[in-house]
């Protein structure tokens, strides 16, 4: 979850590693810490708690102009508390470490090597660099390999030795990180993801797991447990540099809010021919679309509330028995695996460690797997049988919106070809369904020009310290997905809830204090949920209407705060209704004055179990 930077090269390293910190933060932000090797063979370390600002001005203080290479590092807490202290990078001798991931053994390793006396930190991290420095006699590969194999758990690991100062060295076990050779082939970089790296290097590669990777200025050198080379397919960066700014939003949240038309366009135009499905630049073969009896789809949080959708409209549309599950309780419920089950795991980072080992178990125990990705060439994708890539670009913001989309349509676009294949959409039906994708950019555009009439909606929720979201079927999923936005970046206890279950019990936590959002779109369910929106009114909830015209209401007049979606057909009433209620997340927490890209205690992509 950390993020993790190295440079090796001609550029004033302080100032590529800072900035290349300032890109990766998103990854963790509880504390930052660069270390230089200057030419004198010191490593000057600098670390702080806090934001990479902090870091950046600690690091103006002390300039270090004349580094060979550095390495930098974002935190995300594990072992040991948000202190000065337990930032990366550790030193213990020559050896300078960062480190991503969790070491699960390294009380026993402290104990068995004596190294209590030499760790300072609570962290696992600088038990290894401690190793490291126990085993270190000059010759750097041995010592990582050595030490490697005495580890259990995770780990992407940076390394400089300080009396090597023409070298970085990294390694990698399950925590994934990436490395590539500068466009003028006189530098070289690490990095735990290609966002940090997309000015500087046309391509990068996955670094393979348990390889001692040696970083050159314009060389990069990978040797197996032999010492033999290893070589490694290249991926191209086709992310444009400026895909990663703000493009003049306050918020990474707000622009990726903005960007969901063009995103949409994205990732559905490629994958429609002549009106129809086409999923051949998928690669995927077209049996897959009419072979299994059962689906089981695995993600977390957002991307499982993608999933739930998609749940819901494979069993109305095409009928199909499907079961959602949370990829961290997975492979320890002892699923029922067969070979007529298709397992579709979701992810947008494809890094997700829950998500990964429930793939891994998946396809071990024998079932067929699909994934949907949106980072190319990440580890779900590389270790998944197929793989459709949800063109949503860079995702920087933590809470995840228009990646969320794209898996939305995906979802869609797979759903329409099982049920043109299966004879269950005759072919007008199959266009009609994919011109309801191809409209959606327009009509998500119109709920977008009207965000201050969202943002209005929002004035009673400000203060809340409870928040109700409620409603039924489709409508139901959309809410958890905007629940999870609200209280993710706005610190609101939000709870959405199956309005027909409230009066079992929770409806006893209603009362004029608690505003409540209700989401009715769905024409079969609407009445019901008018019922229950009745309901919560008559405890004196403040309640906020979503709905749109074509749902007739009684008396819109008792209704104080309404906003009215644009009509489409019902399965399609989830996109405006997710858009508005990302909305309004991020207008709460905007006006809460809290950072948006940034809650508190989360990391965009979470590689620990
Ligand atoms: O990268 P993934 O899609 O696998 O991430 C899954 C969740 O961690 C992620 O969706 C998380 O719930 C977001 N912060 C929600 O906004």
């Amino acid at each position: 979850m950390c993020g993790i930077i190295g440079y090796i090269g001609h550029r004033n390293v302080e100032e590529v590693l800072l900035k290349g910190l300032q890109t990766l933060e998103y990854r963790g932000y509880d504390s930052a810490g660069v270390v230089l090797l200057d030419s004198n063979g010191t490593a000057q370390v600098q670390k702080c708690v806090g934001k990479v600002q902090n870091l950046i001005v600690q690091c103006k203080k002390a300039p270090v102009n004349d580094a060979l290479c550095g390495m930098g590092h974002t935190r995300w807490a594990t072992h040991g508390g948000v202190t000065n202290l337990n930032a990366h990078p550790h030193q213990s001798g020559k050896v300078t470490l960062i480190h991503n991931g969790i070491i699960e053994n390294y009380q026993e390793l402290a104990n068995e090597y004596h190294l209590a006396d030499q760790v300072i930190s609570e962290t696992d991290t600088e038990v290894v660099a401690a190793l490291l420095n126990r085993f270190y006699e000059g010759d750097p590969v041995k010592t990582i390999r050595t030490v490697a194999s005495k580890l259990k758990g995770t780990y992407a690991f940076g390394i400089i030795f300080s009396d090597i100062k023409d070298k970085l060295f990294a390694i990698r076990h399950v925590s994934p990180i990436i490395a590539g050779v500068g466009k003028d082939k006189k530098e070289a970089f690490l990095s735990s993801d290609v966002t940090a790296l997309s000015e500087y290097v046309a391509d990068y590669f996955v670094i393979p797991e348990d390889v001692v990777t040696i970083l050159e200025a314009g060389k990069i050198t990978l040797l197996d447990a032999c010492d033999q080379e290893v070589f490694v397919n290249h991926l191209t960066i086709d992310w444009e540099t400026g895909a990663i700014g703000k493009n003049g939003y306050e918020f990474y949240m707000e622009k990726e809010i903005m960007e969901q038309p063009q995103v949409i366009v994205n990732t559905v135009m490629p994958r429609c021919k002549d009106g129809l499905p086409d999923l051949s630049v998928d690669h995927i073969p077209d049996d897959i679309w009419t072979k299994y009896e059962k689906i089981t789809i695995i993600a977390c949080g957002t991307a499982m509330h993608a999933g739930l959708v998609a749940k819901n409209l494979m069993q109305s549309l095409l009928r199909l028995p499907v079961t959602v599950e949370i990829a961290s309780e997975y492979i320890y419920s002892d699923p029922v695996i067969d070979d007529t089950t298709l397992v579709i795991a979701i992810s947008q980072s494809g890094e997700t460690i829950d998500t990964l080992e429930a793939v891994r178990y998946a396809r071990k125990h024998g079932a067929d797997n699909l994934s949907i990705v949106n980072v190319k060439g990440s580890t779900i994708a590389r270790e998944s049988q197929f793989v459709l890539y949800t063109n949503a670009g860079p995702e920087i913001a933590v809470a995840s919106t228009k990646a969320y989309i794209t898996q939305l349509v995906s979802l869609y676009i797979l759903i329409c070809q099982m049920a043109y294949m299966r004879g269950i959409f005759l072919k007008e039906k199959a266009m009609q369904f994919m011109s309801s994708l191809l409209a959606l950019p327009g009509q998500i555009e119109q709920v977008l020009a009207d965000r201050a009439s969202v943002h209005a909606l929002t004035k009673d929720m400000i203060g809340a310290k409870d928040l109700f979201m409620i409603g039924r079927g489709l409508d139901y999923t959309a809410l958890l997905e905007g629940s999870l936005k609200l209280k993710e970046i706005s610190y609101i206890h939000s709870e959405a809830y199956a309005s027909g279950e409230l009066k079992h019990g929770t409806i006893a936590l209603i009362t004029p204090e608690t505003p409540v959002i209700t989401l009715i779109t769905q024409k079969k369910l609407a009445s019901k949920e008018l019922s229950n929106a009745i309901e919560v009114k008559a405890r004196g909830a403040k309640v906020v209407m979503l709905t749109t015209k074509a749902i007739p209401l009684e008396d819109p007049s008792q209704w104080e705060h309404i906003y009215y979606l644009p009509a489409l057909p019902s399965e399609f009433m989830i996109f405006p209704a997710v858009v508005a209620l990302q909305l309004i997340a991020f207008y709460v927490s905007k006006e809460k004055g809290l950072d948006v890209d940034k809650p508190r205690n989360l990391a965009k992509v979470v590689t620990v179990e």
